[in-house]
C-alpha cells in the first residue's frame, strides 16, 4: 500500500518536523565533499518553505555512540543548507528541550530550524518511546525524507511517527518508485549486477533477486568465492570460505530458475592489494597462485556491457572491482559508461556504486541514483523498512 505523501497534508502555518539524512561525507576542515544527500532533499524543504510551513528538520550525522562529540555536530550543515536554499537555517544545539523548543515557538511559517544531530542521545538508536514523544512535540506533522537511514528503526526515523500524522516526502518517495517500481513490475529484461567485496553482504539480496531477474551479473571481491565453487583456482584472491556452498546452490537455482548468471571470465589480477601493484589481466583459469584478482577483466567487461545493452531495466549494486584504485577501476568505470548510454531504467544502489558514478561524472545520465546505501540493499533483499511501515497509508 503506498503511503501518503507530504501533498495530501495541509501544511501552512503547521510546525512539521522532517527526518532528513544529512549523513554526508565530511573532511577534516568541516567541509562537506559530496553534498548529494542535502540537495536531494531540497525538493521537500523548499515545497515546505514555499507552503508556509515551520520546517524543522532532524538528522544523524556519523555513529557517535549516544554522546555529544563536537566533530559530529549539525553546523558545517546548517550553514551548507543556508547557501543552498538562500536564507538562513537556524541551528540549534539540541534535538530536544528547551532550546529548540525556544526556537520554534518563535519561527515565521517559512522558516527552517535545524536540529542537533539525534544520535547524541543513546535513546534515538534504541527507539526509546519517551525520546520519540519528545522529538514528536517538536511537530504538528511528521515527515520522512531520510530514505539513506529508512532501514533503521530508531526515535527519529520510526518512533516519532507513531505521535503525529506522518507522510512521506519527495526523496522518499521517488527511491521507493524506482527501486520499488524495479522490483516488482520491471520491464523485462530485467538485468541485476552485484559486485562489492563480501558475499556475506550480499546473501539476502541475491537470494531475492533470483526470484526476479532475467540475468544475474556478479563482479568484484564476491565473484571469486563463486569461481571457487565452480572449481577455479584463485590464487589470493578474496574468498568466503565459509559461503562457497551457497554459491554453488546459486548456481544451481539461477540454472533451475533459466536466470542467466554471469561471473568473470578473465580478470585485473595484481601481486598484492595495493594501488601500484604489479598486474595483468588473465583468464580466469590463469591466476598466478600467490597473486589476487582486483578487477573484471576487458573480455569480461565486454559480456557485462553486452548484457546491460540487451536490458530494459538494470539495478546496479556494488563494484566489480578496487575502483579506488585507478589501476583496478577500468571494470566499474566500463559498467558505468554502458549504463549511461542505455536507453533502459538504469536504477544505481547506494554508497560505492552511486560514488562511482559520480566520480565517473554519470550520474545525470542515471535515471535514478539512489541516497540508500544499506536502505537500498534492504529494500532489494525484500525487507520492509521501518521508516517506511512507521508512515500513515494512502
Ligand atoms: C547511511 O549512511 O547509510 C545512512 O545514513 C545510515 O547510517 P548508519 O549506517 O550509521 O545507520
Amino acid at each position: 500500500m503506498s503511503k501518503k505523501m507530504i501533498q495530501d497534508i495541509e501544511v501552512q502555518g503547521k510546525r512539521v518536523l522532517m527526518r532528513v539524512d544529512f549523513n554526508v561525507p565530511m573532511n577534516d576542515e568541516g567541509v562537506i565533499t559530496d553534498d548529494k544527500r542535502i540537495t536531494a532533499a531540497l525538493p521537500s524543504i523548499e515545497y515546505l518553505i514555499k507552503n508556509g510551513a515551520k520546517v524543522i528538520l532532524m538528522s544523524h550525522f556519523g555513529r557517535p555512540d549516544g554522546k555529544v562529540v563536537d566533530t559530529l555536530r549539525l553546523d558545517p550543515i546548517a550553514k551548507h543548507l543556508s547557501t543552498l536554499i538562500g536564507k538562513t537555517v537556524i541551528k540549534v544545539n539540541d534535538c530536544i528541550g528547551d532550546e529548540p523548543a525556544q526556537a520554534i515557538s518563535s519561527m515565521q511559517a517559512g522558516d527552517v530550524v535545524l536540529l542537533e544531530n539525534v544520535r547524541f542521545y543513546a535513546e534515538e538508536e534504541a527507539n526509546d518511546p519517551e525520546f520519540a514523544k519528545k522529538l514528536a512535540s517538536l511537530g504538528d506533522i511528521y515527515v520522512n525524507d531520510a530514505f539513506g537511514a529508512a532501514h533503521r528503526g530508531h526515535a527519529s526515523t520510526a518512533g516519532a511517527a507513531q505521535y503525529l500524522p506522518a507522510v512521506s516526502g519527495f526523496l522518499m518517495e521517488k527511491e521507493l518508485q524506482f527501486l520499488g517500481g524495479a522490483i516488482s513490475n520491471p520491464k523485462r529484461p530485467f538485468v541485476a549486477i552485484l559486485g562489492g567485496a563480501k558475499v556475506k553482504d550480499k546473501i539476502k539480496v541475491i537470494e531475492s533477486l533470483l526470484e526476479k531477474v532475467d540475468t544475474l551479473i556478479i563482479g568484484g571481491g564476491m565473484a571469486y568465492t563463486f569461481l571457487q565453487g565452480q572449481g577455479y583456482e584463485i590464487g589470493n584472491s578474496l574468498l568466503d570460505a565459509e559461503r562457497v556452498e551457497f554459491c554453488k546452490e546459486v548456481l544451481v537455482k539461477a540454472k533451475a530458475k533459466g536466470v542467466s548468471l554471469l561471473l568473470p571470465e578473465d580478470v585485473v589480477a595484481a601481486t598484492h592489494f595495493a594501488p601500484d601493484a604489479e598486474h595483468k589481466i588473465v583468464d580466469i583459469d590463469a591466476i598466478p597462485s600467490e597473486w589476487q584478482g582486483l578487477d573484471i577483466g576487458p573480455k569480461t567487461l565486454k559480456i557485462f556491457v553486452k548484457a546491460v545493452e540487451d536490458a530494459q531495466t538494470v539495478i546496479w549494486n556494488g563494484p566489480m572491482g578496487v575502483s579506488e584504485f585507478p589501476a583496478f577501476a577500468a571494470g566499474t568505470n566500463g559498467l558505468a559508461e554502458a549504463l549511461a548510454a542505455s536507453s533502459a531504467i538504469t536504477i544505481i544502489g547506494g554508497g560505492d556504486s552511486a560514488a562511482a558514478v559520480e566520480q565517473a561524472g554519470l550520474a545525470e545520465k542515471m535515471t535514478h541514483v539512489s541516497t540508500g546505501g544499506g536502505a537500498s540493499l534492504e529494500f532489494l533483499e525484500g525487507k520492509k523498512l521501518p521508516g517506511v511501515e512507521a508512515l500513515n497509508d494512502k
